[in-house]
């Protein structure tokens, strides 16, 4: 089928088809430019537009290779683009009358509505796999909701922590990218059919009808944007590029955490490689290829914004370079997505390290100055600068947390304040006890354990709703 013969004598040259074709990576358009055709004609039948034989034959021929599958089509690159192999299989098939096919139908209209078609179940698809990471992350929260962890700001010991709450922190992240899926995805699910090549046609076209037999929640109000907007590819690259900064994020933690130093958690033997020639090593080169893949659909999303800024209306062929890189972010991501499922799902927590590190370094001291706070009435800055001399003196004297006690306290807040605070040992010690000083921490979104078993709950109602 060769489109330019009505106009131009003589063939590309065959750099030029190569060039402009765009065959290749218009593969995954395969299904949805079937259901396309088949409802445009579906459409065209029932406004009495195109003869009905016509329209039967034309829709048993798109049954038949829907049966037959992509490899009954002609990918040849002279054809520029999936929509010629179609229409030359179908021309093929039932000879000329496929030409109706075509009627109030232009590829501008057709490549954005399959492109938006193929890209619904990319986001349906990915939004599940989110929420099944989610479900497991909830499980491992569940299994550790005491388990004592080390929590960081500035990549310095901070705070006592509990490996559930860091968990369920991954937990509200990931929600958040399926969130943002689920909105772009009514951005996606629009139809542009019967924008035709641009102003629409003068044929009395249903593209409610169309609309609703592709599954498309609203028909787009004008045509010009119709086949001109990318923006919803724009858009969703952006939420695979905010998902892949999520999963880079949580990569990277595995990265730092399995490092000798810190000796948190092991990854599985199943996610590690070795070393050709340490022969001691066990590398994390899965949470390091996750980190560094995540930059990609960084990359496809400034390539898409570029590409898209400064064309004017209506459609350019421009837009055609979109999709390669819509499909290489998507792709990219997904990957990234599944392979941190499995290698957190099997991460080993070492609990002893954790808690050694939970209590050690001072990381109690803020409940310290609180607990000053709480029972003696005093303001939190003087707590504050107590606690600092206190933590600054012991590790001066060569002390660890578990050797400071009421006498301690006493004498460095008499230095600091003139006064002793008289807290006695008690309270002393359960103030810089990491697992009382988690449990305290019971405010809405805090690590205690019944705080982050609210906030399971929450998680889990927004699973299955
Ligand atoms: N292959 C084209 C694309 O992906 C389809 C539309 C081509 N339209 C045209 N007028 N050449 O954008």
């Amino acid at each position: 089928m060769d489109l330019r013969a009505g106009r131009f004598d003589g063939q590309m040259t065959d750099d030029a088809a190569k060039f402009s074709s765009s065959i290749e990576f218009d593969r995954r358009l395969f299904d949805a430019d079937i259901k396309c055709n088949r409802a445009h004609t579906t459409m065209l039948m029932e406004e009495g537009i195109i003869p009905e034989e016509s329209a039967k034959k034309i829709l048993d021929a798109l049954d038949k290779l829907e049966t037959e599958g992509i490899d009954a089509l002609d990918m040849n690159p002279s054809f520029e683009d999936i929509h010629m192999a179609l229409e030359d299989y179908i021309t093929k098939l039932i000879g000329q009358e496929a030409g109706f096919m075509h009627t109030a139908k232009s590829r501008n209209d057709q490549v954005c509505t399959d492109v938006r078609i193929a890209l619904k179940e990319e986001i349906e698809n990915t939004i599940g796999a989110i929420k099944d990471f989610i479900r497991t992350i909830v499980d491992m929260a569940k299994d550790n909701l005491d388990t004592l962890f080390i929590a960081y700001t500035h990549l310095q010991h901070a705070q006592p922590n509990t490996f559930a709450h860091h968990l369920m922190a991954y937990a509200n992240e990931l929600r958040r990218d399926c969130e943002r899926f689920e909105d772009t995805y009514k951005r996606v699910d629009m139809s542009p059919l019967g924008s035709a090549a641009l102003t629409t046609t003068g044929f009395p076209i249903n593209r409610n009808r169309t609309a609703e037999l592709l599954g498309f929640t609203k028909v787009m109000d004008n045509s010009i944007d119709g086949v001109s907007s990318r923006d919803f590819a724009a858009e969703a690259i952006f939420d695979y590029a905010m998902l892949s900064t999520t999963l880079g994020k949580m990569a990277d933690e595995v990265v730092i955490w399995s490092s000798y130093e810190f000796r948190m958690v092991e990854c599985s033997n199943q996610y590690s490689s070795t070393s050709s020639i340490m022969p001691q090593k066990k590398n994390p080169d899965i949470a390091e290829l996750a980190r560094g893949k995540s930059t990609i659909a960084y990359g496809e999303l400034m390539t898409v914004l570029s590409m898209i800024k400064g064309i004017p209306h209506s459609y350019n062929r421009d837009l055609q370079e979109v999709s390669p890189h819509l499909w290489n972010a998507i792709d990219n991501t997904n990957e990234i997505l599944k392979i941190m499922h499995g290698m957190i799902s099997t991460l080993t927590i070492n609990k002893d390290r954790t808690e050694y590190l939970a209590g050690a370094n001072f990381a109690t001291a803020t409940e310290l100055a609180d607990v000053m706070v709480r029972h003696k009435n005093i303001p939190f800055r003087t707590a504050h600068k107590i606690v600092g001399r206190i933590v600054s003196e012991a590790i001066d004297e060569g002390i660890g947390t578990n050797d400071i006690d009421d006498d301690y306290v006493n004498r460095i807040s008499e230095m600091v304040t003139g006064s002793p605070i008289n807290l006695g040992d008690e309270l002393v010690s359960q103030a810089l006890n990491p697992l009382k000083n988690v449990k305290s921490r019971t405010v809405k979104g805090g690590c205690a354990p019944s705080a982050v078993e609210e906030s399971i709950e929450i998680m889990e109602d927004y699973l299955s709703e």
